[in-house]
């Protein structure tokens, strides 16, 4: 949701940025751009577009201090015109995040006579800047700024406050890095790969960047110290190392970021802070958003029937807004793989100030999410670069079904191991190539249904999304059972359903809803972990059976051939599945 990048040192400043903005593109990739400062004046190059096409308007700019942007659009078309930075009066300004009052401050300053060049609610910064500014630009960007609501992270260039830049953050992430050079970023690999020390900046503080100087100072410009943060991050290139895509790359790492994420909870000492809270927790919410929300949708099947403990699944977008019923014991869980989703962050603060323990689970160290809540149990999936969740999706649903173990534990119950799960995954990743048929059915599909009951409405949900998001094929995802309802109506031959059971239990009542589809004319792909499960019902080459396991955490397996068919689909559309139109991998406006 917008990346921006600072750059001083003593290198052409305009190659690193672009450098920045490589990295930080899985943040938005509608239009880029850069500023760069030369002998006291501005340079700017925009572009509508991915960063790779802004390379050559940027060969020409010149200086060694420079800030850069990629954006998601909020207000405003994708354009070279509301392409960030924006220039006002000498200032220019990268931002990342939403300002809610921009109309009125645009047209206050429209009424002293300012002339504004884009659309865009960022704009304004520069102007509130330009205004206030008579010498100190971190006075200027303190005074700006207070004028602001929503969220902001902004970089800031001045033509005549010399080889400076000021920075300043609410809401949306910023770091500063130092080394030989001095660099802010919108995360932390980003920022690690260009400096030693990176530190993160907290909401209400500001930064100053010059030579090889990193300043950071509180509200009121009192400058602070701070510990720059511990991390290690085996700077996996974010390269595809061979595959054709990253979301393909990624879906080959699932085994071991399932691995990576079991957390042996039960192995904790029971006085651990984590098991003294799930000890006294009696309801869990859930609130997360997208593939995370999906993720607590399975982790609920798992968590009550395995601890009885009831657990509700909240949209975050609608937690706060509908003043949430929080009673004593309640455990808020807050799952996102980028820990910087606004509206899961603030369905987190909203829990805590009803006072429920929040728990972040998230895969992103020193995110904002980990600010906010008691705890934290990362899902070291590692690094995902494609905007479509899948690695992280597994890794999520293996840190929750730990849990869930664990929980059920503490409560004397027992609960089946989790440990098989890894080389369960690398099987059903082998068996998904049948799947390469089906896209080839999907593609000229008008719309596609996926169907599951019980602990397959989870996987459900998720195969749908993920077809939505990188085939642009629309469709459902849709509990069994309820098909017959209503959605029945608009199924027929140009509909394909396809129907995922992972437990034995229902098996039957799904293959219920089967015969109701296929009568109508549809064409069902079925994806079970059940032996000889549509046998004599479906052509062979319809069904792919995986390896048997506990229904309950079946969606660590059903789920693998659904991410496939997406990208599959998405390949033969000709679409690019690693950058989806429309969408950006970390959604940090609310
Ligand atoms: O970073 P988060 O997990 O909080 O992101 C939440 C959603 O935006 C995200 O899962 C989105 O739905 C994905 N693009 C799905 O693939």
């Amino acid at each position: 949701m917008c990346g921006i990048v600072g750059y001083v040192g003593k290198e052409r400043a305009a190659p690193v940025l672009l450098e920045g903005l490589k990295k930080l593109e899985y943040r938005g990739y509608d239009s880029a751009g850069i500023a760069t400062l030369s002998a006291g004046k501005l340079q700017v190059a925009k572009r509508k577009g991915r960063v790779e096409g802004l390379a050559s308007a940027a060969q020409t700019l010149q200086g060694n201090i420079g800030i850069a942007h990629t954006r998601w659009a909020t207000h405003g078309a994708p354009s070279e015109r509301n392409a960030h930075p924006h220039v006002y009066r000498g200032i220019a300004v990268v931002h990342n995040g939403i300002i809610e009052n921009a109309k009125e401050l645009r047209e206050e300053c429209e009424a002293k006579g300012e002339v504004f060049s884009s659309e865009t609610d960022s704009e304004v910064i520069a102007h509130l800047i330009a205004e206030t500014y008579r010498g100190d630009l971190l006075l200027a960007v303190k005074e700006g700024t207070a004028r602001l609501k929503g969220s902001y992270a902004i970089a800031v260039l001045c033509e005549g406050a010399g080889n400076v830049i000021a920075a300043a953050k609410r809401g949306s992430p910023l770091l500063a890095g130092k080394g030989e050079r001095c660099v802010l970023a919108s995360d932390l690999p980003a920022a690690a790969a260009f400096a030693k020390e990176v530190y993160a900046l907290k909401d209400g503080e500001f930064a100053l960047l010059k030579g090889n100087e990193v300043r950071l100072f509180d509200g009121e410009l009192n400058e602070i110290r701070r510990e720059p943060l511990k991390f290690d991050l085996k700077e996996e290139d974010g390269g595809k190392n061979g595959f054709s895509h990253h979301m393909l790359k990624e879906m080959a790492e699932i085994p071991a970021s399932i691995a990576n994420s079991l957390v042996n909870l039960q192995a904790k000492s029971r006085f651990s802070p984590i098991c003294i809270v799930l000890c006294q927790t009696y309801y869990i919410q859930i609130v997360a958003c997208g593939t995370a929300y999906h993720s607590g949708v399975a982790a609920k099947a798992a968590i009550e029937a395995l601890s009885r403990v009831p657990v509700e699944v909240c949209i975050a977008s609608e937690y706060r807004y509908r003043d949430p019923i929080v009673r004593k014991g309640t455990l808020v869980i807050a799952v996102s793989q980028s820990g910087e989703t606004a509206d899961t962050i603030a369905a987190a603060k909203c829990a805590k100030e009803k006072g429920a323990k929040v728990l972040a689970l998230t895969n992103v160290p020193y995110s904002s999410l980990t600010e906010v809540c008691d705890f934290c149990i990362y899902t070291h999936a590692g690094r995902e670069v494609a905007v479509a969740a899948t690695k992280s999706f597994m890794a999520q649903l293996a840190a929750l079904f730990s849990l869930a173990s664990a929980l059920a534990e503490l409560k004397g119950r027992s609960a089946p191991p989790l440990a098989p799960f890894p080389a369960l995954a690398e099987d059903a990743l082998a068996r998904s190539e049948r799947v390469k048929g089906w896209a080839k059915a999907l593609r000229s599909a008008k719309s596609v249904y996926f169907i599951g009951r019980g602990y397959d409405y989870a996987a459900a949900l998720e195969g749908s999304l993920k077809l939505k998001e990188v085939s642009y094929l629309p469709g459902e995802g849709y509990p069994a059972g309820e098909l017959k309802h209503g959605t029945l109506a608009l199924v027929g031959a140009d509909t394909p359903v396809v129907a995922i059971v992972g437990d034995k239990r229902i098996a039957e009542k799904t293959m219920n809803a089967v015969h109701e589809v296929r009568s109508r004319g549809a064409r069902v792909f079925l994806v079970t972990t059940i032996e000889d499960l549509g046998a004599g019902i479906l052509p062979l080459e319809d069904i792919l059976t995986l390896p048997s396991c506990e229904a309950v955490f079946s969606p660590l397996l059903t789920v693998i051939p659904l991410q496939m068919l997406a990208y599959e689909t998405a390949v033969l559309l000709g679409n690019d599945p690693d950058k989806p139109r429309n969408l950006a991998k970390s959604v940090t406006v609310e």
